[in-house]
Parts: structure tokens; C-alpha cells; sequence
């Protein structure tokens, strides 16, 4: 079997934030899931690079387009390993075999009759980069941008989209399947139940340059979307590519609903008109809200992916997002959400559960598994990992992650009152129920070897730890592939158990700063009152990581201090005290270290948002300052530990 799932390519106008995160790190998931089924698997991501919005956006920094559109793809690009988000490819619409693809499709269609020149006067709107319809309106705005759209008139060329109506309602009645969940199904059906207008695709040069100039008028470049959808094909190498005619066949796309019609209307009628054939499924999540409010730059309350993962980790944002929204619903984003569920699902019920039984085993068994079991109770829990595992596969196939982690956590309980009702502490204080002891150990530890098998695509990183401590290396197919690693029994009698740490520990739900005691506290507790030492907590209240310089310029009326601008991978300005030590341009580059989650201060007028670590080093009688760094480049945002 093969898979192919895709996200939306984000458009580089604005850095990477929860919503993107969450549908690349569910896109992950699943091509986790498939691979762990067996599947050959493609997950392409990638980023929209032409457009207005895009040409704006680089005015705003005083950059030529390119250089903007490499800035930020870049920091797309390297969000993803924080999030051990693995794409197999990532794509960009300014990449030269894209802008081949979109050239050889706009000619093909051309060619057929199905694209005309027409002038047209229209409602655009900037933000959507589309012309809206009167009905679409608000209060005369775009619904999305708040803001009026402008009136234009201008000759262009148009998609005959009215041709493919009859046929994608065809197609989208015949196959209940093509667009999921069901509500996004029924509207995008009530939309299509009225006429269908043509698609204007193309830009005058007059207005716009920066775009994919067309095949067949050199005076006009391609409107966005006709451009950046194609990118599905251009990744697997449309039209002649081998992993074209593998991989399309199964193409799997996941959005959210912001952008439903461009992919459940425009992209279907486009390939019927290039006669290919049409994809085979739309998946549509909700919206991610912060704290019940719309996530915007002006309220500023967006949230960004590395400092979330710098705060929970990885795994447990994974966790959470997925646990957390129903999919296909909006769901809501806060601090407290986020602590609750890690102390309620995966410290209690999971951490609790998978050192209880290790503890155990340790304690009772040497920390070797003990030979397996028997009996009708244990079948029972065999029985009950199989009903999670049909719920689990068809839910994670499905894409109701929420409900798979359901059932996933319905057997964790379960598991849980199986030991309580089994009692081996009292077994083992009995020599003649020896062999009922093991037969307990064995089930329970084949119930976290299952939980780590089923939790590989949501929790990358803790399963395997998990599967350490069971003996299992990652790439074990007890704990790799759910075909073997579904058997119930899969665990030898005999093999030695591995100590790890704490798995979840508790978060505290108070910001940790005040739960902590303060230095002098801390100081009182010491001998040595000329050490401050601090815990292990303490130490990881400091958000330490690994930034990039991408500009540095000075400060003006001052001698002492740099205004860096730094990668973490989202972009920061920290006001450095080191212009006497380095210059400006040696700097560009450079991995440094920086505290990340200092309180802002305003160092001359400008707002600095972290500290530069540095070592001090004494030359010829003056003081030098070196900046710290790392031994090897890793990822922009990695967190120090
Ligand atoms: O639309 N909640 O790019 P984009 C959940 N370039 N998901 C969210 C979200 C939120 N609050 N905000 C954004 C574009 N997303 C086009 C796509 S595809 C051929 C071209 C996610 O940067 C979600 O996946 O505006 C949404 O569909 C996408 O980001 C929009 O990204």
C-alpha cells in the first residue's frame, strides 16, 4: 500500500504559528501511522511564494522579493525538526521544476479552449488575493480581512471553472469520501448548487511581477492559486516521474477550512481540465483559537510553535492538539489546557501506569520479563487491546485522532484497574502464587508494549524511550510495525528491562518562576553559602537555545552595542553589548546561544528579546567578550538541556 498526504504550502507572509503547526504535525502523524501499517509513504509540506501579499510583505522589510521569500521559507523549514515534524519533501512555488510544471499545465489547458481573455471589473480583496462575490460580503467587507475590497477593472484571462461544475458534483455525490468530514461535504454541495462563475487567473504585469509569468502572454504572471495548488503534482515529479504515477493515485490533502474552496472547487475543475485524474481525498480541520480568541498579530496573542516546544516539549504539544480537537471542529489554545491534560493523561494515567509496572517488575522479577500468561482474566485484557487496536486503526485512518487517543487511554485505564484488581504486591507476598505473579507482570508489561507500539506517530520521541525501557530498539517490529506488533505475547521471557527516567514528570500549573523558592531560599539550604546551587527545575525555567544571526547592524549613539536579529527559527531582535568585539558583518551567520525567555527590556529604544551568552576572556590586559556556540550546527530553536 502507499500514502500520500500533503498540507497546504504557507504562504511566506508571516511566520509559523500554532494553525500551521498543528495541521504539519498532524499531516506527520499520519504518515507515521501508515509506515508503522506498513505503507510506502510521501508527506511533502512546502511554502507560497508568489503573489501580492508576498511582494508586501518584502516592501515592509525593505528587501527584494527573494531575498524576503528565502528568509522565511527557510524558517518554515527549520520549524519542523523542533516539532520532529519529518517531511520527505518540501516544496516551494519559486523552485524551477515548479514553475516548469505550472507553465506545461496553464499551456495545456490553454490549448483545449478552457482558458479565455475577457475583461472583467470585480470586488478584489488583498488578503484573500481573490475577487470576492457581492454575496460573499459583509457589512461590504471580506469576512476574513474586515476590510472593504477594492474595485477593479482589467482585461485577464479566465478559467472556464463553469464547464467543470456538472462533473465535480458528479463526482463529489458519487464519492462520500472525496472531502471529510461531512459538513465541509455539504458545503462545499450547497455552494456548487449555484451557478459556478469563471476563475480569473492571471495578473497584468502592470500590477504585479512577481509571479509565474504565462505561457502563452508574456504581458501577465499566473494568479496564486492556480499556481500553488499545482505544487501536489510538481513535488512528485508530474508528469513523467515514477513517483507521479505511484503516488498520485493516493493523493491525500489536509487543509483547514479557511481554504476549502480553493482546493474542493478550484483544484478538482483544474485537473479535470488537464485531464488528470482527480485526488483522492480533502481533509478539512477547524481552527485553532487562543484562549478562546482569534488568533492576530494586532491582538498579539499568537502562538509559536518553538517556544511551545520549548516550554512542554515536542511530544506533549503533539499530544495535546491532537487529543485535544475534534477534527473538523475549532478548538481553543491555552496555558492551562495544555498543563492539564500533560498532568491528567500523561503523567497520571500513562507515566504512573508505565513506572508502576516497571517498578514491578524490578522489584519482584530482577527487572527481567517473566514467562507469559494464561488464564481467562488475561485473555480479557488481551481481548480488550484488541477492541483498542481496531479503534485506534480505523480512527487514525479516519482522521478522528481525538478518538483513537480515546480508545488509546480507555486500555491505559483499564490496564490501570487490571493491576489494582490483581493486587501483585499482595502475590508477591505470597511465594505459592508465583506463577500468577508472573502471569500479571507479563500482561501488564505486554499492555505498555502495545500503548508504545500505538503511540510511535503521536509521541516520536517518548516511545522510544518507552520501548527502551521494555528492552525494544526503535526499529524492533514489536514496537515499528503494527502487523507483528499487534500479536499479543510479543515480549520474551527473559529479556532485561532497562531503567529510564521519569517520563512525564508533573508540570506545575502555576507559572514555575513563583512556585520556586527564591535565592535566598535557596542559599540557606547550602553548606557552601558561596555556591548558589539551583535544582534541575530551576535550571529548566531557563530557556537556553540556539539562534542564528541573520542581521546585525550598531546602535546608533552607541559604542558598546550590536541590534542583532536572530533565528529561533521565528526571528527576534536582542540588543547585544558586543560592538567592541565583533563587527557587524563577521556576525551574519553565526550560531551564538541565547536566553530566550528573558523579560523584554528596551535597550536604547529598542525592545530586546533575549541575551546573548558569552565567555569573557582576558588578552594583553583588556577584557574580551567570546560568544558561546555550539560544537556542530543543529536547527535554529533547539532548546539546550
Ligand atoms: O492559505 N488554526 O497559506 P496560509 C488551524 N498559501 N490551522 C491554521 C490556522 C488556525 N488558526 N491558521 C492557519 C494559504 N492554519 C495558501 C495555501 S495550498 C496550495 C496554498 C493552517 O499560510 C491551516 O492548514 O494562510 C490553513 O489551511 C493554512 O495554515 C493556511 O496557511
Amino acid at each position: 500500500m502507499t500514502t500520500y498526504i500533503t498540507t497546504p504550502i504557507y504562504y511566506v507572509n508571516a511566520q509559523p504559528h500554532l494553525g500551521h503547526a498543528y495541521t504539519t504535525m498532524v499531516a506527520d502523524t499520519y504518515s507515521r501511522f501508515k509506515r508503522l501499517c506498513g505503507d510506502r509513504v510521501r508527506f511533502q509540506t512546502g511554502t507560497d511564494e508568489h503573489g501580492d501579499k508576498i511582494v508586501k510583505a518584502a516592501e515592509g522589510e525593505n528587501l527584494p522579493p527573494r531575498d524576503y521569500v528565502d528568509r522565511i521559507s527557510r524558517m518554515f523549514r527549520d520549524t519542523w525538526p523542533l516539532l520532529v515534524v519529518e517531511p520527505d519533501h518540501f516544496i516551494r512555488t519559486t523552485d524551477p521544476e515548479h514553475i516548469a510544471v505550472v507553465r506545461n499545465i496553464l499551456q495545456k489547458v490553454y490549448d483545449q479552449g478552457d482558458i479565455y481573455f475577457d475583461e472583467y471589473t470585480g470586488l478584489y480583496c488583498q488578503g484573500c488575493e481573490r475577487y470576492l462575490t457581492e454575496k460573499e460580503l459583509v457589512d461590504g467587507n471580506c469576512p476574513d480581512h474586515l476590510q472593504p475590497p477594492r474595485e477593479i477593472a482589467e482585461k485577464n484571462y479566465f478559467f472556464r471553472m463553469s464547464r467543470y461544475q456538472q462533473p465535480l458534483i458528479d463526482h463529489i455525490r458519487a464519492n462520500p469520501e472525496f472531502i471529510t468530514p461531512e459538513r465541509y461535504r455539504n458545503e462545499v454541495l450547497s455552494f456548487l448548487s449555484e451557478p459556478l462563475e469563471d476563475l480569473c487567473i492571471s495578473r497584468p504585469k502592470s500590477r504585479l511581477t512577481w509571479g509565474i509569468e504565462l505561457p502563452f502572454d508574456a504581458a501577465f504572471v499566473t494568479y496564486v492559486w492556480f499556481d500553488a495548488l499545482i505544487n501536489y503534482l510538481t513535488g512528485i515529479g508530474y508528469p513523467d516521474g515514477n513517483d507521479f504515477a505511484t503516488f498520485w493515485p493516493v493523493a491525500e490533502h489536509l487543509i483547514a477550512k479557511d481554504i476549502l474552496k480553493p482546493h474542493a472547487i478550484y483544484w478538482p475543475t483544474m485537473l479535470l481540465a488537464a485531464g488528470i485524474p482527480l485526488y483522492q481525498r480533502l481533509h478539512v480541520h477547524g481552527y485553532w483559537n487562543v484562549d478562546d480568541t482569534k488568533m492576530s498579530k494586532s491582538i498579539g496573542n499568537v502562538v509559536r510553535p518553538a517556544e511551545l516546544v520549548a516550554e512542554y516539549g515536542a511530544d506533549t504539544l503533539r499530544y495535546f492538539t491532537l487529543r485535544e480537537m475534534s477534527f473538523g471542529l475549532d478548538s481553543s489554545f491555552s496555558s492551562a489546557a495544555i498543563v492539564s491534560r500533560y498532568n491528567a493523561d500523561l503523567a497520571n494515567d500513562l507515566g504512573n501506569l508505565y513506572s508502576r509496572v516497571m517498578a514491578m517488575v524490578r522489584k519482584y522479577r530482577g527487572g527481567r520479563v517473566p514467562e507469559a500468561g494464561g488464564g481467562d482474566d488475561d485473555r480479557l485484557l488481551a481481548e480488550a487491546a484488541g477492541v483498542m487496536l481496531a479503534a485506534y486503526r480505523s480512527n487514525m485512518a479516519g482522521f478522528r485522532f481525538h478518538l483513537a487517543l480515546q480508545a488509546v487511554w480507555e486500555f491505559v485505564g483499564l490496564t490501570n484497574r487490571y493491576i489494582v484488581e490483581n493486587q501483585p504486591w499482595q502475590l508477591a507476598a505470597e511465594p505459592e502464587r508465583a506463577v500468577r505473579l508472573d502471569q500479571v507482570l507479563y500482561n501488564s508489561l505486554e499492555a505498555l508494549r502495545l500503548l508504545t507500539l500505538v503511540l510511535r506517530p503521536i509521541l516520536p520521541e517518548k516511545s522510544v524511550v518507552m520501548g527502551q525501557g521494555l528492552g525494544l530498539a526503535a526499529d524492533d517490529r514489536r514496537v515499528s510495525d503494527l502487523a507483528v506488533g499487534a500479536l499479543w505475547g510479543g515480549l520474551t521471557a527473559g529479556s532485561e528491562l532497562v531503567a529510564v527516567d521519569n517520563l512525564f514528570p508533573r508540570l506545575e500549573k502555576q507559572p514555575a518562576a513563583s512556585a520556586a523558592p527564591g535565592p535566598a531560599e535557596a542559599v540557606a539550604d547550602l553548606t557552601d553559602s558561596a555556591v548558589t546551587l539551583v535544582s534541575l527545575e530551576q535550571f529548566r525555567q531557563v530557556d537556553v537555545r540556539v539562534a542564528e544571526i541573520v542581521a546585525a547592524r550598531p546602535v546608533k549613539k552607541s559604542t558598546r552595542l550590536l541590534h542583532l536579529t536572530v533565528r529561533l527559527p521565528e526571528e527576534r531582535t536582542i540588543v547585544a553589548g558586543i560592538a567592541e568585539h565583533y563587527r557587524p558583518e563577521e556576525l551574519i551567520g553565526r550560531q551564538v546561544l541565547v536566553v530566550a525567555n528573558l523579560k523584554p527590556v528596551k535597550i536604547m529604544g529598542i525592545s530586546s528579546q533575549g541575551m546573548v551568552l558569552v565567555a569573557k576572556k582576558m588578552e594583553a590586559g583588556r577584557e574580551r567578550l567570546v560568544l558561546a556556540g555550539i560544537s556542530e550546527e543543529v536547527s535554529p530553536g533547539s532548546r539546550l538541556s
